[in-house]
């Protein structure tokens, strides 16, 4: 069997069709999922009905999976499930509300981030008839193809440093604050408080596929400190070049999610940003697997 595939307008963001993912699927058919995958960096199928444990088992055909770093937006059942939602139980979240809203590639914050994540629409919101909460991404493989030569001596072989307190600033900076009071709520302040101490950590500026071995751009907006070598002026002024070079039109794709969506990336050759333009009383919740890094740790 050949899958079928129905091509975006677009690097990335290509639907297999044809494919229900609660049942068992042929090692032939797996092989071409996992090609059009490793080639795409963002593949998504449509129309699925799957249990945790059907995600699970879907994600584990790929390898190992990992947790996501803060446990308590696991689902308690099944802690390979990670839980992104604006839902509230008792007045209690359900999971993390605002994950994703800013240019970036999971778990940067570790030395070997993950292969890539598979997340699936459980609710979608929809205001007026019109789906909110789309996801964008962008392919960094596509974008490095195309650099100019002289960004490209730029920023091959050289080394950034990101920095998990960069990034929580720029989040704090994104966070309402509260109309009456005019201060954080009570508990974006337990947040801010009970982070963890500032984590540095270096990844090369451009990556190496381990399984295609095709380059791409490593970044993340607002999460890196500084470029090895280079003045803070500089290190800014070569990072906006960057971002306003991957975020050309013509490297993105953006999914307009339906319930039962199921949108896999590789977190090597794109990055994605969730748009997060909707609130309570709509409701979003997506639960995501995580799949190991290809790189021994
Ligand atoms: C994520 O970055 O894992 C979440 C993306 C999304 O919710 O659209």
């Amino acid at each position: 069997m050949t899958i079928d595939i129905h091509y975006a307008d677009a690097p990335l963001g290509h639907e297999i069709r044809g494919i229900d993912l609660s049942q068992p699927i042929s090692d032939d058919v797996f092989a071409e999922i996992e090609a059009a995958y490793d080639r795409y960096g963002v593949v998504l199928f449509r129309g699925q009905n799957l249990t945790p444990d059907q995600q699970i088992a879907f994600s584990k055909r790929f390898g190992k999976l990992t947790q996501y770093v803060v446990d308590r937006y696991n689902m308690r059942t099944h802690p390979e499930i990670f839980v992104v939602s604006n839902v509230l139980k008792e007045g209690k979240a359900t999971g993390l509300a605002d994950a994703g809203r800013y240019w970036h590639t999971d778990m940067w914050v570790t030395a070997n981030p993950p292969r890539g994540s598979i997340l699936y629409a459980i609710e979608v919101p929809v205001d007026n008839g019109v789906p909110k909460g789309d996801t964008y991404f962008a392919s960094t493989a596509a974008a490095y193809d195309a650099l100019p030569d002289d960004l490209r001596q730029r920023i091959e072989g050289r080394t950034a440093v990101f920095s998990s307190e960069a990034y929580f600033k720029a989040r704090m900076a994104r966070t309402p604050k509260d109309p009456v009071t005019g201060d954080y709520t009570d508990s974006v302040k337990e947040r801010m408080q009970q982070r963890p101490k500032e984590v540095f950590q270096q990844h090369p500026m451009v990556k190496v596929h381990p399984r295609t071995g095709r380059k791409s751009i490593y970044y993340a907006e607002e999460a890196i400190d500084h470029v090895v070598g280079l003045s803070p002026e500089e290190s800014m002024a070569l990072l906006d070049e960057v971002r306003r070079h991957i975020l050309q039109p013509q490297f993105i794709y953006r999914h307009v999610w339906a319930v039962g969506d199921m949108v896999m990336w590789d977190n090597i050759s794109c990055i994605h940003k969730a748009t997060g333009d909707f609130d309570l009383p709509l409701h979003r919740t997506m639960h995501r697997t995580t799949l190991a890094s290809l790189v021994a740790a």
